[in-house]
């Protein structure tokens, strides 16, 4: 599963959308945003930011925490989560276009104290050791191909005691070869592996305390309401969009549907405890 353009995933194309949505709200150039007025189209998972809401209880985040996010997208997570408890975050994101937009779109929510934006690949990158109180990524560790190598540099940059927190896919069955160069092309897949071989890396990386939740059923839920949402507001998408960005995502969010669906891409939440 090897393939080194991110952009064939089709998420991850027409970076114009954003400010698409930006001009829909009237606050194409000026003016601040609210975190909220963004969740619709800056929350790049499942269950938007419900999904934060979730991490937020179950790690404790207060203002205290010193997070770390891995693969931060439009800065949708790290925005909620700062606005919500205050806490001080570092969101790591490789590509350049969709870390231009976060930088963007925190400094007008007047989050910039609270978020700070890096660009570059998590695995390149050096951040201080045993300084983290939390790491969080949502689906952006199966993009990354050296599991060992981004888990000893989490153990590394992890508080003792520091939690991990991620969003994931695994698998139920292996792919075949098809499958695998779909998924590699349209899903942008480097590391999928079981859901034992999930735990068993993070046990080896020295992680403790590891708690794998299945959210395959769920997760297949929300993406054929997303699949079927976009639709019913198809009009509504090309006025705002057009033509080319709206197929764009109906091919994006049937794919992610199909193999939600399709019993052996697996979703899932882990927890682990340095
Ligand atoms: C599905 S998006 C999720 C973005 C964000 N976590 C969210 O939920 O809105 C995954 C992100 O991980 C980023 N990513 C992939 N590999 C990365 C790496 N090695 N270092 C940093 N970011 C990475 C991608 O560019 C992409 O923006």
């Amino acid at each position: 599963m090897q393939n080194d353009n991110i952009k064939s995933m089709k998420l991850y194309n027409f970076i114009d959308r954003i400010y698409n949505e930006l001009r829909e709200l009237g606050k194409a150039n000026s003016g601040s945003l609210s975190v909220n007025e963004l969740s619709s189209f800056d929350q790049l998972h499942y269950h938007g930011t419900q999904a934060i809401d979730f991490a937020i209880k179950k790690l404790n985040i207060n203002h205290k925490s010193k997070i770390l996010e891995i693969g931060s997208g439009l800065g949708g997570p790290a925005r909620y989560l700062a606005k919500k408890t205050g806490a001080n975050i570092t969101a790591v994101e490789l590509q350049e276009d969709h870390h231009d937009a976060a930088v963007y779109l925190t400094k007008r929510c007047n989050l910039d104290s609270k978020v700070e934006h890096i660009c570059g690949d998590f695995l390149q990158l050096e951040f201080p050791k045993n300084h983290y109180t939390v790491l969080v990524s949502w689906l952006a560790l199966y993009h990354i191909p050296n599991r060992k190598k981004l888990l000893n540099n989490c153990i590394d940059i992890l508080k003792p005691d520091g939690h991990l927190y991620v969003e994931d896919f695994a698998f139920f069955k292996p792919f075949d070869d098809n499958e695998k160069i779909e998924l590699s092309n349209d899903f942008f897949a480097n590391y999928l592996v079981s859901l034992s071989q999930y735990e068993t890396d993070l046990k080896e990386a020295g992680f403790s305390k590891i708690f794998i939740e299945d959210m395959t059923s769920s997760w297949s839920k929300f993406t054929k309401d997303r699949y079927k949402n976009y639709q019913d507001n198809i009009d509504r998408h090309t006025r705002v969009h057009n033509e080319i960005i709206v197929q764009n995502m109906l091919y994006f969010y049937s794919f992610a549907m199909r193999y939600l669906s399709g019993g052996k891409l697996a979703g899932i939440r882990a927890s682990a405890k340095k």
